[in-house]
């Protein structure tokens, strides 16, 4: 019997350096296996800097999570130890007292001191791709250092060097926001990389999202959307072990050149020339002769547009490397790398060769006739080129773009080092925690599953995206909408989101406060251009994002203050953004994406789906005015919660007048049409028999296959469950035919794909103009999976209250899902054999579990380990 603290946290940061909060919220999560262990209080000690010792805080309280801040307020840069202990109820343990971890404060005064944002002062053409800029400065010191932080952010993306050393480990940092209205900067401890003498700075930027070039809508490509330069804006600031501090701002005193990276642009590729390394040699160390290049004086640019806040995402990191699976001869003579997984990053190469020698690098997620696919890109050129310095082995790898490839082309690779042993892909995300995983007995599942998580990694690359690959990489709303449940067991994604989501009320604010939650966030161009088509109106399940992700969010952590700061986009949404009809459902006027992709659309028109987009556009807003009435009860606002139902009910009403006959059918008999109805309580309980039944129908004649697209898929397998159709939906989870999600594990696939069949049955690549092998949204399914074969589900915010409901189907006869609640490590893991059916289920302290079983049979237990055995 035991029972610990694993980790403390502050607000939803993994680590607490250069916080936004002042007061930040404490949570811990918990370790080991006692029993029925609740907490009845806790104790924080907290180290100020100014304190001799410890100060204590002892409360009686059965919350782990979001504990107010109990001292005063943090100033900026202030940074405190802190550690916890909890004590159970009367006459169970405490637990000890955690390790010490610090939080510490950014520059939440928003003082600068002198710092200034730069760019380069020369000529360049603001209308073609901007060649990335050094920025440098040497600077020295004569006391001992006892501590310092780098405060960042750039114009663009940035890298920051001190003393040659690289600062950190964040790629294409500070990341992608809406820069008009917030633009975050990161904060370094650069205390290790200072000497106490002289000492150099030097900061390479990019484009980036900011000014380079991004979205193409209809082949029109675009650039410099939220500016037409790349500068910097970074604050150096020391302390010394005598008490008195030092500033090194960015400001006109530091000098800029162009170097080594010629060229680096997120669509396009990185361009590298090493032979202008010898130039730059030591350029971000003291002692560096800047007169071997033309380095140029900076100028002063004028503030930023947005506001500087510090990040509530971790930042994008190089999270894990692939090495080749196979290098072979394409059939026009190509030299093609296969890394046996889509994944989303660059290729680091190990290399030698002759002096200005060329290496040309292609990126694709797939071969058509054996070659690189490169259609699907559009017009994104995927393209990095490596010029040899010719001085030996040398290690490159692009800094500022990522591809999304399985494949890759080596054109000029030299003699000497083997592909296999030179190239190595480095795959890059957001570097959120991983908290989910599932398997079980049936492989092509557990393939499924690791392919729904592979196009999470690579579309959680600093913003939701629907794609990594082509010239789009845009936060489509549906998109995310739809996998947002999916996400957050697999990956704490909770400062992600929390992020993204200021985007998304930034974005409904910024044209006219017209309160429409625009198909992308960041929207493109800022603030929406009518002419591209989808910049003016509101539209169901993409605007539905404003309600559905933040309840999904609110239900996985269980965050009431996060719940407080997002439930405005929820109200705002449904009272404001959606523009409705004379019977409050939607103006069937608007444009809608409807059940985007249904199986049988036209490969071209995805939008022509089998069942009316007002149709499906009308459920979803009974349903997130249903979550809606949740979230403000959850929020004590019981009148508006009670509104808001009321209103439900009158959508219901009008819902029939407009799509349900008298005999209780909806106007479209389909899967998608069915499912919604089902799932979100449409159905009057004199009708509701003949809908489950007639979903259970539509299924079977559909011979199991799939008939959904982005509206019902992610619904359908709680619709069918609800109907009693477990059964029929593992029979369409265990197909491989197409339309299926096992059908694109049989062709090889390792990620989600856009289409059901982005890859036809011949091998060809769909002829649709969008086909991407990397999307999420159909891998929504996962969500049943872990729910009805893993077991696991919050039965209350924050997982508080687990339900461990598996059910067993399909012909598995194993299956095993884990969950690292906010309380800690939950599990489920089952067998059927000829016994009967075994299950045992781990429940972390200070949480409890509903356990239903296959016989009907329910308990519910505390913490701790808990096994069942139902005799065959
Ligand atoms: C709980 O964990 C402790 C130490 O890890 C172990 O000795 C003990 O057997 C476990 N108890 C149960 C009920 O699993
Ligand atoms: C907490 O509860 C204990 C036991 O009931 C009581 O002795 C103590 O005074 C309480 N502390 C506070 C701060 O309320
Ligand atoms: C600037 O770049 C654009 C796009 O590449 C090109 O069309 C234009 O001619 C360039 N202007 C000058 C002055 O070079
Ligand atoms: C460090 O000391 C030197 C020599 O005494 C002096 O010239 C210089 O100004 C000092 N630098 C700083 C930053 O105090
Ligand atoms: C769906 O229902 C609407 C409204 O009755 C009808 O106009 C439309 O043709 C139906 N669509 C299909 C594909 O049957
Ligand atoms: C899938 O991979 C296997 C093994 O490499 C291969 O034999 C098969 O042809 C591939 N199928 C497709 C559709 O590419």
């Amino acid at each position: 019997m035991s029972v610990s603290l694993s980790r403390v946290s502050f607000e939803h940061h993994r680590v607490a350096l250069g916080i936004g909060e002042s007061s930040p919220r404490i949570s811990w999560r918990f370790d080991g296996n006692a029993t029925d262990w609740e907490q009845s209080a806790y104790d924080l000690e907290m180290y100020r800097s100014a304190d001799t010792e410890p100060v204590l805080y002892s409360v009686n309280s059965t919350e782990s999570l979001y504990v107010p801040w109990p001292a005063e307020p943090l100033k900026a840069r202030e940074r405190v130890q802190v550690r916890a202990r909890a004590h159970g109820k009367s006459g169970q343990s405490s637990t000890p007292w955690s390790d010490w971890v610090a939080v510490e404060t950014g520059l939440i005064d928003n003082n600068w001191g002198e710092a200034v944002p730069i760019a380069a002062d020369r000529p360049f053409n603001a209308s073609a791709p901007k060649e990335p800029i050094y920025f440098r400065k040497s600077f020295s010191f004569n006391s001992t250092i006892q501590s310092a932080r780098l405060y960042i952010t750039a114009l663009g993306v940035y890298e920051a060097e001190l003393n040659g050393e690289m600062v950190g480990d964040h790629v294409m940092a500070p990341g992608f926001q809406t820069y008009n209205n917030r633009h975050v900067y990161d904060t370094y401890d650069a205390t290790n990389l200072l000497q106490s003498g002289d000492n150099a700075i030097g900061i390479t930027v990019a484009e980036g999202w900011f000014s380079g070039r991004l979205w193409s809508f209809e082949g029109v490509r675009s650039r410099n959307f939220y500016g037409d330069t790349v500068g910097a804006l970074s604050l150096l600031a020391v302390t010394f072990k005598d008490g008195s501090t030092a500033e090194i701002p960015t400001d006109v005193s530091w000098h800029a050149s162009t170097g080594p990276i010629r060229d680096s642009q997120i669509y396009d590729g990185e361009k590298y020339d090493s032979r202008l390394e010898a130039q730059f040699d030591g350029w971000s160390s003291p002692g560096f002769d800047e007169s071997e290049r033309d380095w140029v004086s900076v100028k002063q640019l004028p503030p930023l547009r947005g506001e500087l806040v510090s990040p509530d995402s971790p930042p994008v990191r190089r999270m894990e490397e692939v090495k080749p699976q196979s290098v072979f001869t394409s059939p026009s003579g190509e030299t093609l790398i296969d890394f046996g997984q889509n994944l989303v990053g660059w290729l680091r190469l190990t290399v030698s060769g002759p002096e200005g020698h060329v290496i040309h690098l292609r990126h694709a997620e797939v071969l058509e006739d054996g070659e690189l696919a490169l259609r699907p890109l559009r017009t994104a050129e995927a393209y990095d080129t490596l010029t040899l310095h010719g001085n030996g082995l040398q290690t490159w790898e692009p800094r500022f773009t990522f591809h999304g490839f399985r494949y890759a082309q080596v054109r000029g690779w030299p003699e000497g080092v083997s592909i296999e042993d030179g190239i190595t892909a480095v795959v890059t995300h957001t570097d959120m925690e991983e908290t989910g995983w599932f398997e079980c007995s049936n492989p092509l599942l557990n393939q499924f599953h690791s392919n729904v998580r592979w196009s999470m990694k690579g579309n959680f690359l600093s913003i939701p995206t629907d794609c990594p690959q082509r010239d789009e990489r845009a936060g489509w709303t549906g998109d995310v909408h739809a996998f947002g449940p999916t996400s957050n067991f697999l990956y704490d994604t909770a400062g992600f989101y929390r992020s993204w989501h200021r985007d998304v009320e930034f974005e409904m604010r910024a044209r006219d406060d017209d309160m429409i939650v625009p198909p992308i966030v960041p929207m493109l161009p800022p603030g929406g251009a009518p002419e591209n088509g989808f910049g003016g109106g509101p539209t169901a399940i993409w605007g539905d994002v404003a309600v559905g992700n933040p309840y999904n969010i609110w239900q996985t952590f269980g965050d009431p203050g996060m719940l407080e700061e997002q439930f405005a986009q929820a109200q705002n949404w449904i009272d404001k953004g959606i523009r409705r009809a004379e019977n409050g459902l939607w103006d069937r006027s608007t444009f809608q994406f409807g059940d985007w992709l249904d199986p049988v659309a036209p490969p071209d028109s995805p939008e022509q789906a089998t069942t009316h987009p007002h149709l499906v556009s009308d459920t979803y807003l009974i349903g997130m005015t249903a979550l809606l009435a949740e979230m403000a009860d959850a929020l004590g606002q019981r009148c508006l919660g009670q509104t808001y139902r009321q209103r439900r009910q009158e959508h219901i009403q009008a819902f029939y007048d407009a799509w349900i006959d008298e005999d209780g059918e909806m106007a479209n008999r389909t899967q998608t049409a069915y499912t919604l109805g089902i799932f979100f309580d449409i159905f009057v309980e004199e009708f509701l028999d003949s809908a489950k039944s007639t979903l259970r129908e539509l299924v079977a004649e559909n011979d199991y296959a799939v008939g959904t697209g982005f509206a019902g898929t992610q619904h359908l397998g709680f619709a069918l469950s609800r109907a009693d159709g477990i059964e029929e939906f593992y029979r369409m989870l265990m197909r491989t035919e197409v339309p299926s999600w096992l059908y694109q594990v049989v062709m090889n696939g390792t990620t989600t794909w856009e289409r059901w069949d982005s890859l036809l049955p011949n091998g060809d690549v769909n002829p649709g103009s969008m086909t991407s092998f990397n999307h999420y949204a159909f891998g929504s399914v996962a969500n049943w999976i872990h729910q009805y074969v893993g077991g696991l589900s919050p039965a209350e915010p924050g997982w508080k209250t687990v339900f461990v409901t598996p059910v067993p189907g399909g012909g598995i006869d194993h299956a095993e899902a884990t969950f690292v609640s906010p309380y800690g490590r939950v599990t489920s893991s089952w067998t059927v054999d000829g016994q009967g059916f075994h299950l045992k289920v781990s429940i972390p302290p200070n949480s409890r579990a509903i356990v239903s079983l296959p016989n009907g049979e329910e308990e519910e237990v505390g913490s701790g380990h808990h096994e069942y055995h139902v005799p065959a």
